[in-house]
Parts: structure tokens; C-alpha cells; sequence
């Protein structure tokens, strides 16, 4: 292991100002202390446009690094050391079903935007783009619901419908005024018996690691800790949600734990979220709080990027042989369109 990492010291060393490597808060510690930049979907998003290394290598999940690519400069290229490491979620939502049921809702006369989670592939956020959509991630979300509400007469979100009902509850809108489609191979399932009138649709995803939480897990949590604060993110169920004390983004629940440590010493903090971030939380504040996770929650597509994938990405790299991610160039455009809405709707 400490040979590993030498190797990759060594090699971030040589390749200098060329390399910027960037990582998501659920990287396990092995490859988060490579990072030169860490953040939730958001941040590693906005910090794109200001690196100037020929080469960012991304530790994070496809449509991550897709985001990256689609942000990077020309000339820059953008590696991920784990190319199989892949959001399930993000495969919930394939552009020309989401197309099919867009146009659809379009022939209903009412004009939808579609609002799309960072959590999905190019080809969707192409698809998003160009029907006056953006994108939003779990830190944004609240800002672009109310942006996308002002620009149409409703709003399709997708992939994910907890994170869309959690939004939407802070909101105040209510859960007669949304409605999970129904979605089938071929487009809507019997649109004619859907209440597709209301203000907020939802496509039926989810991931999976976090839709597995249920309210009784906070119950129990609760009940074992008494005094204790639980927080979670976002792509919880909303009973789950209402029964923590916070949500948010990665980024959130980092600052919350700071929070708690410097200003509640000695409480307990549960911490609803994929693991790796709980117990990285847990040795950061060990002494201050004690942070514990709600429950298993191991995200096994961002556990494929390794200390030695990393290292064999580096080389590579260094050696001029590495092959950078290839995005589809005719899709650049609307995607782009849909991910720089979103940039500039929350100032960047
Ligand atoms: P963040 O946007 O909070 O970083 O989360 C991304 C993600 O994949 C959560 O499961
Ligand atoms: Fe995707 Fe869920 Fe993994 Fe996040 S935790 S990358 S949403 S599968």
C-alpha cells in the first residue's frame, strides 16, 4: 500500500501543473488523500472551468467524469481510473425513453421543463437540454425547482423521485400537486389515466443505497442513542427525511459534522449516507463527537476506483498512453447547455 502511494506521490510529482486529479466524497480514503480537489457533484462541476492541467483525472462515477469532460477546455483531457464504475441510478433514465415521455407531456399543450439530477448520462442531459431544461445536483436542487417552475407550466424530475419530493416538501408543494409517472418501455403507461396536470412530475428512479433507509432505521437509531442528531441526504425517502433533523448534499453533511464537533461536543450524530463520507467523518472528529452511520450504505460503483487503479491511470498518463474519456461530440452541445443553465442560475 505505501508503495502504491509513493508511486502515485512520485508521479503527481512529475507530471506537475499537467495533472489535477479531482475526487467525490464517497472515494475511500485510500484515493481521497491523492485528491487535489475534493467536493460534492456540485463543486467538482464548478471547479472544472478553472483548471488549467492538460489532464484531470477524475475519481468519481461515469457520468462524473462525463460532466468533467463536457466542462474541460479544449485540448484538456479528462481520465477516470475506473471506467466501469457506473451510478446505477444514472442508467434509471435513458435518453429516448425520457425523449418519447417529454413529447408526450408536450402534445398534453402544456410546456414541461425538464429538471435533470447531475446523475445522469450525456445523452440525457442532451436530451434535457435541448427541451429548455438544466441540470441540478442535491446542493442546488431547492434553486433550480423554483428556477425550473418559472420557466414552463411544469416540471418533469428526473432520475431521481426522492430527491424531487424531498425538494418539493421545502418547497410547499404539496403532494397533491405531484405525481410519479408512470413509465413504461414505450413511454408513459396509459398517460390517459395519469394526473399529468400537475405542477410536479416525477420519473420513477432511485438509488438504491440510499432508498434503502427507512423511517424505522431513525426510530430505532433514536431509540438506542437517546439525544442523538440524524441527518441524511437527500436521495433518502421523504418519511426518512422528515424524520432526521437535516438534509443535504455530500456537503452538507460534512459542514454539519463540523458544526456539531465545535459547537456540540460530546453528541452523537448519525449520518444517513454512503459510508466511506460516515466513517471519514468519524476519525476526522473522533475526541470532538460521535459519528455513526444510520445504517450499511456502500455505494459498490465508487469502490471501484482503487489506490492502484489510480496509480495504473497515472502512469499511463505519464507514459502518453493513457485513453481519455470520449464523449460524443454532436451531444456537447445541448448538454453543455443543459449543465451551463444550471451554472448560471446559481451564479456560478
Ligand atoms: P452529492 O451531489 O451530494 O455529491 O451526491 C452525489 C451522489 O451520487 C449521492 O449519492
Ligand atoms: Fe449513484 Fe447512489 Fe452511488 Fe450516488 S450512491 S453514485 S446516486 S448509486
Amino acid at each position: 500500500m505505501q508503495d502504491t502511494s509513493a508511486a502515485i506521490a512520485s508521479l503527481k510529482k512529475q507530471l506537475g501543473a499537467n495533472l489535477c486529479i479531482m475526487g467525490h466524497h464517497y472515494q475511500n480514503d485510500n484515493v481521497v488523500r491523492h485528491c487535489d480537489i475534493t467536493g460534492d457533484s456540485l463543486e467538482l462541476a464548478r471547479r472544472v472551468p478553472g483548471i488549467d492541467a492538460a489532464h484531470i483525472v477524475f475519481c468519481g462515477v461515469y457520468f462524473m467524469g462525463e460532466s468533467a469532460a463536457l466542462l474541460a477546455k479544449p485540448g484538456q483531457s479528462v481520465h477516470l481510473p475506473s471506467l466501469d464504475a457506473d451510478c446505477l441510478m444514472s442508467r434509471m433514465t435513458p435518453a429516448p425513453l425520457a425523449r418519447k415521455v417529454l413529447e408526450q407531456l408536450a402534445a398534453t399543450g402544456r410546456k414541461i421543463i425538464p429538471l435533470a439530477y447531475v446523475n445522469t448520462d450525456l445523452a440525457l442531459k442532451a436530451v434535457v437540454g435541448e427541451f429548455g431544461g438544466a441540470v441540478c445536483t442535491s446542493a442546488n436542487a431547492r434553486i433550480m425547482l423554483r428556477w425550473a417552475l418559472d420557466q414552463g407550466d411544469g416540471v418533469l424530475f428526473l432520475p431521481d423521485r426522492h430527491l424531487g419530493n424531498n425538494t418539493a416538501e421545502t418547497l410547499g408543494i404539496s403532494q397533491d400537486e405531484r405525481h410519479v409517472l408512470r413509465v413504461g418501455a414505450a413511454g408513459l403507461v396509459q398517460p390517459e389515466t395519469q394526473p399529468l396536470d400537475r405542477k410536479l412530475l416525477l420519473w420513477p428512479g432511485c438509488c438504491a443505497i440510499h432508498a434503502r433507509f427507512e423511517p424505522d432505521d431513525v426510530e430505532a437509531i433514536r431509540a438506542e442513542y437517546p439525544g442523538c442528531r440524524v441527518i441524511a441526504h437527500p436521495e433518502c425517502r421523504q418519511e426518512v427525511i422528515e424524520a432526521c433533523d437535516g438534509a443535504g448534499s455530500t456537503s452538507y453533511l460534512i459542514r454539519e459534522a463540523a458544526r456539531v464537533a465545535a459547537e456540540e461536543p460530546g453528541t452523537t450524530l448519525i449520518v444517513g449516507t454512503e459510508n466511506n463520507l460516515v466513517y471519514r467523518l468519524a476519525e476526522r472528529h473522533a475526541g470532538q463527537c460521535r459519528i455513526l452511520p444510520l445504517g450499511h450504505a456502500i455505494c459498490g460503483n465508487m469502490a471501484k476506483v482503487t489506490e492502484k487503479k489510480l496509480l495504473a491511470t497515472l502512469q499511463s498518463v505519464a507514459a502518453g498512453a493513457a485513453s481519455p474519456l470520449h464523449i460524443e461530440e454532436n451531444l456537447c452541445p445541448p448538454a453543455r447547455l443543459s449543465l451551463t443553465r444550471m451554472l448560471e442560475a446559481c451564479g456560478n
